[in-house]
């Protein structure tokens, strides 16, 4: 029976034979470990795929994806990965990687009801009340919306600065950059939002 999954297998098969091909070790060598360069905080979108858009290969990005690239001080799920990247990965480069045309931060500007999914809007309801004016003062709703997708993309990077394990690594001298990227998916390109407050651990 043919469905919409099956091609996936399929690629599979291929995949991993055309990558036995070039590198006959490739798959034995990820046996032995994982030493990612990068935690990726991205949305669970399907267009933006952080490892086809940024060219990454298996072992590179530790990754995390949920609607809208949230990160929420309950969510122990988020949590245990930033603990793990930064405290057992060693990773010193947490990026979060949100996106134009993100339908969760459409949605939470819209204040539609969708159900259970408008809990987890409301972050990024908070994230407009701080800018509401900013956001009112943008008259092209497209602009706005991606106004706002870099505000939540902000807001975010904020949020991360105040979570335990940040403070933690804070406190005992580690590095750790974070970084505000945006990607664009009509364009394929990555934005940087203010790369300069980025250089900065503090
Ligand atoms: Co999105």
């Amino acid at each position: 029976m043919k469905d919409n999954v099956t091609k996936f297998l399929q690629n599979n098969r291929q995949w991993l034979a055309e990558k036995q091909d070039i590198e006959p070790q490739y798959f034995q060598k990820l046996t032995t470990g994982q030493q990612p360069v990068a935690l990726l905080l991205g949305c669970s979108d399907s267009r933006v795929s952080p490892a086809v858009v940024l060219g990454s290969d298996l072992g590179e990005i530790f990754v995390h994806r949920n609607i809208a690239n949230v990160v929420a001080h309950s969510d122990m799920n988020f949590l245990s990965v930033l603990q793990y990247a930064v405290e057992v990965l060693g990773i010193e480069d947490v990026i979060v990687y949100g996106h134009y045309g993100c339908g969760g931060v459409k949605a939470a500007w819209e204040d539609d009801a969708i159900g259970l999914i408008d809990n987890w809007l409301a972050h990024i309801k908070d994230v407009i009340a701080r800018h509401q004016a900013e956001l009112d003062a943008i008259v092209d709703e497209h602009d706005r919306l991606d106004r706002l997708v870099e505000l939540n993309v902000l807001a975010q990077i904020e949020n991360l600065r105040q979570t335990s394990i940040y403070r933690k690594a804070m406190k005992a001298g580690k590095t750790l950059r974070l970084h505000a990227w945006v990607y664009d998916f009509a364009s394929g390109k990555v934005n940087v939002l203010e790369p300069e407050r980025m250089m900065s651990a503090a």
